[in-house]
Order: structure tokens, then C-alpha cells, then sequence
């Protein structure tokens, strides 16, 4: 068995974090977000990866090596063009052989791991095993109907009349099946080879398609909110570890792990909570579902349910929430006249001034 991590794709919805580094290593709990699904495929027994890239090559290389540090053992497969999973799926095709492999999209997250649904895919080796979530927004989503004895009917990409509000989430289990259903599919509407369409190909062929439901959460990180959100869930999940120091002055409530080489002066830190390696906090607050990472200094500052990416400043700032900066990102508020709001702003950017500010 190996496992095929989609880690290509652009992420326009979460510019301009992602207009200089991919999305899948946006931190959740300041981890990137890819890390949790290696380390998934890891516990699950899977070692051999494929990791499939494009135009942030450079930077996943960067952060995932060979795989050694995770267990694993990493193979880049570069895609030419973002033209959708199942093209993906043939663009590994090399790589795969005539294996059983578990696909992965990098930007997915999934409570629980994966050990239990490959150990069921290697019992009895369906075409092709997925799983489904009840979801409100069905259209954002491939989409299966399933016939009354649970069995799957049809599946359908993204539709715009959703005919059920069951998503299929990003973690998929195949035979090599896939790869040859992958060959016999057209793009889609959005040009692209979808992987929902290959899956669809196998159930026409008469092929056994299996899905179970995901009794856990699932998050699709694809846009600010989802992103806020899985950091709140994951850091729902930690548990208190000061390895850094944390002065008499300041007060830490709750699950906060603040790392080795940080340091907290005169503060209050609310958790759940994470504060990165060497950042600094002073004479500020930092509330509930915030990650700081590495080398963030916050100095007279409050912030709360934020992710801050690495060597963020903040310098006396009132209040910011439901925020997330990318790396290296300054906020300070100064007293130079006129009194106003002095910005320098990327392609993409999203500010909400506060009423009254
Ligand atoms: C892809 C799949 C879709 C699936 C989703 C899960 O969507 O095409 O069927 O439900 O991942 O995250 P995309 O990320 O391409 O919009």
C-alpha cells in the first residue's frame, strides 16, 4: 500500500497568505497543516509517499525533506498544471505501479486518524473506499446519492442542485482501478479531470465503491474562517506544557503550551493556546484559540481566536480577533498625526476596522 498526497493546488481562497507559500503549510496549532495527514498515513502503517506538487514545489520540499523526520519516505511528483485529482492520480501513475494506495488532499484534516479505514480497505479490497460528511453546503463539494440499502448510487461534483448533503471528504482508498477509469474520463465543466468522475467511471464499470461516514470532524482549510476553525477544534486538543519562561507577572489559564525559548513577561494567556518557539509576549493578553508562531514578538497587544504565522509584530494593539497573519507581518498603532490608519497592503489583502477606530 501507498499513499498519494495532493499538496499541488493553488489556494486562491486564502490569498494573499497563499500568493507566497502553499497552503497546505498554513500552521493549525502551529503545525502545518499538511504534517497532520503524513503523520496519519504514518500511524496507519503507509510509508511510501507520493507527494504530488506544482508551482510551491520549492517551499513543501523545504518543509517535508525526504520524510525521515515523519516516518515516511517521501517522492515528489511534479504536476504540470493544477487540471484536478484524477489528473493527479495519472500523473502518479509510475509511482503507484499497480499498488492499492490511499489518496490525500493536503489541505484536509480529519479527526482520529485513518488506521481503521485502511485496515478495512485491506480486508476486502473494494475499487474504491470513501468517506462522507453530512455538510450544510453540499455544492462546495463532491456529493454522493446513496439507494436505500446504503449502497452508493451516483456521485456528482460540486452541484449546483445538490441532490444530497453528503460530501465526500478528502481521503480516499483505491485499487489501481482508479487509474485506468482515470484514463477513460473528460474534464469537467471547470476543465479539470475530476477525481469524483473517475470514482463515478468504476460504479459504471460495476465495480464496488464502498463509503463510510466520518464520525469525527472533518476540515476542509480552504478559506480564513475554515482555517480559524480548525484551529480552535485542534487546539481543543492540547494540554497545558510551559517549556518556555513564564514570569511571576503573568497569568496562564487553561491548556497553553508555550515552547522552549519563549518568553512571557507581564501577560495573561487564556488558553487553549499556542506560543511559539523564541516568540515574545509582553505586557499583553492572548486569549483563547490563538496560535503564535516561532519568533512572534507581542508587546502591549491583545488577541484572541488568531493564528499569527511565523515573526509576526504586534505593538500596541487594542484588540484583534478572528485574524490570521501571515509570516512576518507588522501591526503597531502609533501616535503620529494625522491620526489615521497607515497601511501597506498585499495583493488580496482583507482588513475590517474596527467601529469607531
Ligand atoms: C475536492 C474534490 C471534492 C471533495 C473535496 C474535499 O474539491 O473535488 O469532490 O469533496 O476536494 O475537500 P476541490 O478541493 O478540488 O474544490
Amino acid at each position: 500500500m501507498r499513499a498519494l498526497v495532493l499538496a499541488g493546488g493553488a489556494g486562491t481562497r486564502l490569498r494573499p497568505i497563499t500568493s507566497t507559500s502553499a497552503k497546505q503549510l498554513v500552521p493549525v496549532a502551529n503545525k502545518p497543516i499538511l504534517f497532520y495527514g503524513l503523520e496519519q498515513i504514518r500511524d496507519a502503517g503507509v510509508t511510501e509517499v507520493g507527494i504530488i506538487v506544482g508551482d510551491t514545489a520549492a517551499d513543501i520540499e523545504a518543509a517535508v525533506g525526504d520524510g525521515s523526520a515523519l516516518g515516511i519516505s517521501v517522492t515528489y511528483l511534479r504536476q504540470e498544471a493544477p487540471l484536478g485529482l484524477a489528473h493527479a492520480v495519472l500523473t502518479a501513475a509510475d509511482f503507484l505501479g499497480d499498488e492499492d494506495f490511499v489518496m490525500f488532499l493536503g489541505d484536509n484534516l480529519i479527526e482520529g486518524g485513518i488506521g481503521d479505514l485502511v485496515a478495512s480497505f485491506e480486508r476486502d479490497r473494494p475499487a474504491a473506499q470513501l468517506l462522507l460528511k453530512q455538510v450544510p453546503d453540499p455544492e462546495r463539494f463532491g456529493v454522493a446519492v446513496l439507494a436505500d440499502d446504503g449502497t452508493i448510487e451516483r456521485l456528482v461534483e460540486k452541484p449546483a442542485d445538490p441532490p444530497s448533503d453528503l460530501a465526500l471528504v478528502g481521503v480516499y482508498l483505491f485499487t489501481s482501478a482508479i487509474v485506468d477509469a482515470a484514463r477513460r474520463i473528460s474534464p469537467s465543466a471547470r476543465g479539470e479531470l475530476e477525481i469524483t468522475d473517475a470514482i463515478q467511471q468504476l460504479l459504471d464499470d460495476g465495480q464496488t465503491v464502498r463509503a463510510s461516514r466520518v464520525e469525527g470532524w472533518w476540515l476542509d482549510t480552504g478559506k480564513k474562517d475554515e482555517l480559524l476553525d480548525a484551529n480552535r477544534i485542534v487546539l481543543g486538543t492540547v494540554t497545558q506544557r510551559i517549556d518556555g519562561d513564564v514570569d511571576q507577572d503573568s497569568t496562564v489559564t487553561g491548556a497553553v503550551v508555550v515552547e522552549a525559548g519563549a518568553v512571557v513577561t507581564g501577560s495573561v494567556l487564556r488558553g487553549p493556546a499556542v506560543i511559539g518557539a523564541d516568540a515574545r509576549i509582553v505586557d499583553s493578553y492572548v486569549g483563547p484559540f490563538t496560535s503564535i508562531a516561532e519568533g512572534c514578538v507581542v508587546t502591549r497587544s491583545e488577541v484572541e481566536f488568531s493564528v499569527l504565522m511565523q515573526g509576526c509584530v504586534l505593538t500596541d494593539v487594542p484588540r484583534i480577533e478572528a485574524s490570521l497573519l501571515g509570516r512576518e507581518v507588522r501591526v503597531s498603532r502609533g501616535a503620529r498625526r494625522p491620526a489615521a490608519h497607515r497601511l501597506l497592503l498585499g495583493d488580496h489583502s482583507d482588513v475590517e476596522l474596527a467601529e469607531g477606530s
